[in-house]
């Protein structure tokens, strides 16, 4: 593991959840989706399993399968205590069926387009897919613009990516953006941490320089871009 990246998951060691997200959002996307009832659940990279939780709490009877690159992160969920099957792995490449595949803040690691063709395979007859991916909602700031730009160069509209998901052969059931406290419960933690760390390594503070500029566009800009939660089935 390099310096750089034991500096960022030291600072988000013990954070309720890896990336902005909402309870509400969720259950949201579960009411739609749980007709036919679910039976086997997917939490693609669930991270230290914040969503996996909110799962089994509103369908305690589910089958749930959280699955996160990173063993420090499935140990955290695995330390939630809950009825699920933690594991190791790469999200695209789990076994099985699912009526259900839930991916948070994470499909940009393999693009939407790669995810939605390895998912196919995996999707029970009614299964469905949601995933949350920041997009442009309206016409960004020179500001946003050049630190997306840079972050991640390949961010849609919130109607662009809609489009390519039809593109793929499914067809958006919902649409819904994230909204501001999805946002900043997941900043108010990162904060904390970022006050603990500070001052504990040259490395540690170029990898909270980074995060506090994310937070700091976020508390000027937000608005031009958003979290969105898609949900979809294949047409
Ligand atoms: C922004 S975090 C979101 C975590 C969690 N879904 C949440 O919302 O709290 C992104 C997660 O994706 C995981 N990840 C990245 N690429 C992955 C892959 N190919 N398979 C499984 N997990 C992956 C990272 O380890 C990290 O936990």
């Amino acid at each position: 593991m390099s310096e750089e990246f034991e500096a960022f998951m030291e600072l988000y060691a013990g954070l309720p959840r890896e990336g902005p997200g909402s309870v509400n959002s969720l259950l949201n996307v579960l009411e739609i989706a749980d007709t036919p009832p679910l039976g086997r659940v997917l939490d693609a990279a669930c991270g230290s399993g914040a969503d996996s939780e909110t799962i089994l709490r509103a369908l305690p009877g589910v089958e749930l399968v959280g699955v996160d690159t990173q063993e420090a992160f499935i140990n955290a969920a695995r330390a939630r205590g809950l009825q699920a099957d933690f594991r190791v792995g790469d999200m695209l490449w789990v076994d099985g069926g699912f009526d259900l595949i839930w991916c948070a803040g994470a499909v940009y690691f393999t693009g939407v387009e790669t995810a939605l063709e390895a998912w196919r395979g995996h999707l029970r007859p009614g299964g469905k897919i949601g995933f949350s991916e920041v997009v442009w909602l309206g016409k960004p700031s020179a500001k946003a613009k050049a630190f997306w730009g840079k972050a991640y160069p390949q961010m849609d509209s919130l109607n662009g990516l809609a489009g390519r998901i039809e593109a793929s052969g499914y067809h958006v059931l919902n649409a819904e953006p994230l909204g501001r406290t999805g946002w900043q419960d997941y900043y108010n933690a990162l904060r904390a941490n970022i006050a603990r760390l500070r001052g504990k390594s040259t490395v540690m503070d170029a990898v909270l320089a980074e995060t506090e500029a994310e937070i700091a566009l976020y508390d000027a800009h937000f608005g031009e871009y958003d979290y969105v939660v898609y949900l979809m089935e294949p047409a």
